[in-house]
């Protein structure tokens, strides 16, 4: 089956509350525009539940950040994955490079965080990257299965269809990052693959594997063009509305000539 290139972006803690009304209702109007693409948006969790009433029955799907993986507890500062998911999110981010690098976040938290996702109906999109160390030392594949592997364990092969991966080279993220070559990601999402398949069997197949970090106008039709590239996960250059639709124009332009999705 195929399926719809993934567009979406996380907004990390960035807009206000009347900047992301503005922007969610220029989304909606835009997704109408491109239904080739499933779009999402991870806006910051305290907008969840008014962005969820907002967005209900839009073409655009709708996630958090973050979340803690049980239900309620003497937790100070975390939310429960059951207000997540009651909100009306329909995606769990997890495990994003910042939450790596400055919370701690750890391979086995988050698969525990995968599984509350899934209990709760949502789709887990987990993050992995290798960091500029671990590519320097020649460890990417070792680094991005071991995170795969751990954040993984356990799902059944059911299950596995719901899960998203986004791959973001922690090097190629932010405003310091270095965007990826097309044709490392392009390696690398072969690896990401193959060990889904490895995981999962045919059901990994149908994983989808995003790529993110300094994605922009110029290098999107580049990046999206590559195999095993299922959709783009974007930061900065989807921040400001006229830069996504940009984004969206210059993709539209490319898929008109063959490539439609991915599976
Ligand atoms: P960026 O962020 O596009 O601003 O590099 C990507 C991300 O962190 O997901």
């Amino acid at each position: 089956v195929m399926q719809r290139f993934l567009l979406g972006t996380n907004w990390k803690m960035h807009k206000n509350f009347s900047e992301a009304l503005d922007y969610t209702a220029k989304l909606r109007i835009l997704a109408e525009a491109y239904p080739e693409y499933q779009y999402f948006i991870i806006p910051p969790a305290l907008y969840l539940q008014e962005l969820g009433k907002r967005m209900a029955g839009s073409l655009v799907l709708l996630g958090a950040q973050n979340m803690h993986w049980l239900d309620e507890g003497d937790f100070t500062g975390e939310l429960s994955p059951a207000w997540i998911a009651d909100c009306g999110a329909q995606i769990a981010e997890l495990g994003h490079s910042e939450r790596r690098q400055f919370y701690n976040e750890n391979d086995y938290d988050l698969n525990r965080k995968v599984h509350a996702a899934l209990h709760y109906g949502m789709r887990p999109l987990l993050c992995v990257g290798e960091s500029a160390q671990e590519k320097m030392y020649g460890i990417t594949e070792e680094a991005l299965r071991r995170q795969l592997k751990i954040g993984l364990f356990g799902v059944v092969p059911k299950d596995a269809s719901r899960v998203w991966i986004a791959y973001e080279p922690v090097w190629a993220i932010g405003a310091s990052g270095v965007p990826a070559d097309p044709a490392y990601v392009e390696q690398v999402h072969a690896v990401l693959h193959d060990c889904l398949v490895e995981l999962f069997g045919e059901r990994g197949r149908g994983i989808p594997v995003l790529y993110g970090g300094s994605v922009n106008q110029e290098n999107c039709v580049a990046l999206a063009e590559r195999k095993g590239v299922d959709g783009l996960f974007i930061g900065r250059a989807a921040w400001d509305m006229e830069k996504f639709k940009t984004i969206s124009e210059q993709l539209h332009a490319y898929f008109n000539t063959g490539k439609l999705g991915y599976g």
